[in-house]
């Protein structure tokens, strides 16, 4: 079968490569993947800045945004053939850690933890691929290929609930929320913060086309400039974009009492100008918390599944704006300044 393979850390090094089928190891369901969405980590991945091959191999299956339809499946399992699923990305340390223990591999303690596509596990970017049921998640049928937008939506679900967690330390209401950059995490993130009926806010570069449009039509409010002159003093801030300047920003900028969420990795190798002992002052002042959150585990899935379910089909279509064959794949990963979610298409429907 056919598969986007990588070395990982060697730029340039992916191909359509002829492998192997999936290797019963993988589990005893089989799935047909129909759709990949391609990320920054893929884009890191694929330009030699990230990613791990499997031990003893030196190539690496891409591809950790899935939606596929079960091909196969044990008599009892809590998926059936035909059905519509998404595999998880993360699987938990085999020591285990206290966390990967009670399956909150998101919070993995030692690091010796895998991600299919990205570290140490071949990833969903084949035409077909096998799994345990454990770590398949059912979607909607009527959301159809879009359920590709699960595994984003997750990262973002799990973002909330730190959030949720955080701010609860004290009296938690809030009422207006910033969020920084409108690719598809910040779109998704504004999404919830919508379905949470709180003034949403969202900050990007563009001054007009999809991004703006998207944000607007979700019933939210765009900014394009500087964070300061958003909207002053929000509750909540979820950042994004992984750039250092807006990161500092929205420590320095969210409201009293109020929570930040880091969700983007950032590169590295730049170097920022800041005032950490103004920015310390306020921020215990004003008991700022900041937080980092990665991954997700099956709660958060569940509850992405809840908020695309919620969500208006027309709007998550157009979020996902463009659909690449996968022998065409190399145009998946060129992004112009109007990409959101750009997929590759692996089974056409
Ligand atoms: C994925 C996460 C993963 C993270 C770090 C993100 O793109 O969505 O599942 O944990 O990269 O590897």
């Amino acid at each position: 079968m056919k598969a986007l393979t990588v070395i990982p850390l060697e730029a340039g090094s992916a191909e359509l490569s002829e492998v192997d089928e999936p290797p019963a190891s993988d589990g005893p369901v089989l799935v047909e993947t129909l759709a990949i969405g391609i990320c920054g980590t893929d884009v890191e991945i694929l330009t030699g800045a990230y990613g791990w091959a499997p031990p003893g191999r030196t190539r690496l299956v891409l591809g950790h945004e899935s939606i596929g339809r079960v091909l196969e499946a044990p008599d009892g399992a809590p998926v059936q053939k035909g059905d519509l699923v998404v595999g998880i990305v993360r699987r938990p340390d085999p020591v285990p850690c206290a966390n990967c223990d009670v399956l909150e591999w998101d919070f993995c303690r030692n690091g010796q933890y895998t991600e299919r596509g990205i570290k140490e596990h071949d990833g969903y970017l084949s035409e077909r691929y096998r799994i345990t049921p454990d770590f398949v998640v059912k979607v909607d049928p009527t959301l159809g290929v879009l359920g590709v937008l699960l595994e984003p939506t997750s990262v973002v679900a799990k973002a909330w609930e730190q959030v949720d967690r955080v701010g609860g330390r004290a009296h938690w209401d809030p009422k207006t929320v910033l969020v920084t950059g409108a690719g598809p995490i910040g779109l998704l993130a504004a999404l919830i913060g919508v379905q949470r009926g709180l003034d949403v806010h969202v900050i990007d570069q563009m001054t007009t086309g999809l991004k703006p449009d998207l944000v607007r039509d979700l019933g939210a409010t765009y900014h394009a400039g500087a964070l300061a002159e958003a909207v002053p003093g929000p509750d909540v801030i979820i950042e994004c974009t992984g750039v250092a300047s807006l990161v500092f920003d929205a420590m320095s900028h969210v409201g009293m009492g109020g929570v930040v969420c880091l969700t983007g990795v950032s590169s590295g190798g730049h170097t920022i100008c800041v005032d950490e002992g103004a920015l310390n002052r306020d921020m215990v002042l004003e008991n700022v918390a900041v937080v980092g959150s990665v991954n997700a585990n099956r709660r958060h899935y569940e509850a992405a599944a809840d908020a695309l379910a919620q969500a208006e089909p027309a709007w998550l279509g157009r979020l996902v704006n463009r659909r690449v064959p996968l022998a065409q794949w190399q145009e998946a990963v060129q992004r112009g300044p109007d990409d959101v979610k750009v997929i590759i298409t692996v089974t056409p429907q």
